[in-house]
């Protein structure tokens, strides 16, 4: 349910409520054809921003970007295109989910991930700061950390990215830092673990689907006929690895929370649920959820894979007042059981 109360332009959504822009903010979010991108844009247009979508849909789907969205469909190596873009919509800032995102193609391929990702990231930069736009936030991620030193893993865990889509990311937080320091930007780096589940309309879709949770849900859909697990002896309770599941709509807020602190000063957080769940222990969760047994197959361990990843996210908690509305594992496998039973064929649909 939402109620606009305009006299004290405050937006109450499913019983919260969030301030209003009362100058109607414009929010540039590139990939919001895709997953976090297209629910962050979600919520953005539900607390009142302007959003525009620029998105290649080399993986997103136009059905996802919200209807109230001005959707752009372009490739960020385009500038003239950007030109355009910052000219005719004069972006207050820029939520940057674009990107090419998989780690094992990255160990396959370096150069899209060292060359476009960090290129496509620094040409939107360029194109922003000659236009005015000063604040940014970063899609980052866990692989920053590799196998880390220590978890949960806060911010001050030293950085060693796991592969060249980590330090892609990692590149792109170095520029974001001299930026700063010559031209004033304003940034927030959000370094996420696992992001799952989904809203009502918006859930995950990616072509091919590398992740656990939208996997297990497919042999429960009849799609694929098992799961793989992949290793079995890692040093944890039984035996597979460890990660951290963060619901979507939980990091959408962070954005909005970390765009309303911009105001204040630039930020990096670590953004996960705080909580760690093995491999075995969501498919035990999607069995319960879909009642399918979900059968298993088990294959030797993926190169690169660390057997525990957890976040603490202390540092947004207590600087922001982020909290997890969803941290619990039956919670967000439900949320993406829902969505993917709506939509079998995703947003081919
Ligand atoms: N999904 C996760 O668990 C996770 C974890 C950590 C970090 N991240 C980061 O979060 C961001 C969003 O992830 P996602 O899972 O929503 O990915 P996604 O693939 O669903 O979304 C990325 C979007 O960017 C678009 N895109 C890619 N290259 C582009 C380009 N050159 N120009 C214009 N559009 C382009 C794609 O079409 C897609 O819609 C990514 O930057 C990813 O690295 C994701």
């Amino acid at each position: 349910m939402v109620f606009l109360d305009t006299a004290m332009l405050c937006l109450r959504i499913d019983g919260r409520t969030t301030q209003m822009r009362p100058d109607k903010m414009r929010i540039l979010v590139t990939g919001g054809a895709g997953y976090i991108g297209s629910v962050t844009s979600e919520l953005l247009v539900k607390a009142g921003y302007e959003v525009i979508v620029l998105d290649n849909l080399s993986q997103g789907h136009r059905a996802a970007v919200p209807a109230q969205a001005a959707f752009i469909h372009g490739d960020l190596a385009d500038t003239q295109l950007l030109e355009r873009v910052f000219a005719e919509h004069r972006p207050d800032a820029i939520m940057h989910f674009a990107s090419h995102t998989l780690v094992g193609e990255s160990m396959e391929k370096p150069f899209l991930y060292l060359g476009a990702n960090v290129f496509n990231g620094i040409n939107l930069l360029r194109v922003a700061l000659e236009h005015g736009t000063k604040r940014f936030i970063l899609s980052s991620t866990a692989n920053l950390f590799g196998d880390p030193a220590r978890v949960p893993i806060d911010e001050a865990v030293p950085i060693s990215p796991g592969s060249p889509y980590g330090e892609s990311k990692f590149m792109l937080e170095r520029v974001l830092h001299w930026l700063e320091c010559t031209h004033g930007l304003r940034y927030a780096s959000l370094r996420y673990f696992n992001a799952a589940g989904a809203t009502a309309e918006r859930g995950e879709d990616h072509r091919p689907e590398t992740h656990l949770i939208p996997i297990v849900l497919s042999v429960a859909l009849g799609k694929r006929d098992s799961v793989t697990i992949y290793g079995c002896d890692y040093p944890t309770p039984d035996g597979t690895c460890i990660r951290d599941y963060i619901h979507v709509a939980d990091l959408a807020r962070a954005h909005i929370l970390a765009l309303e602190a911009l105001e204040r000063g630039s930020r990096v957080y670590n953004l996960g649920n705080g909580r760690g769940f093995s491999v075995k222990q969501v498919i035990e969760t999607a069995r319960k959820v879909t009642g399918h047994p979900i059968p298993v197959v088990v294959g030797p361990r993926r190169p690169g894979d660390p057997p525990v990843l957890v976040a603490s996210s202390e540092k947004i908690r207590q600087e922001l007042g982020w909290q997890p509305e969803y941290p619990d594992l039956e919670t967000i496998i439900s949320s993406a059981w829902e969505w993917h039973r709506k939509h079998p064929n995703g947003y081919s649909d």
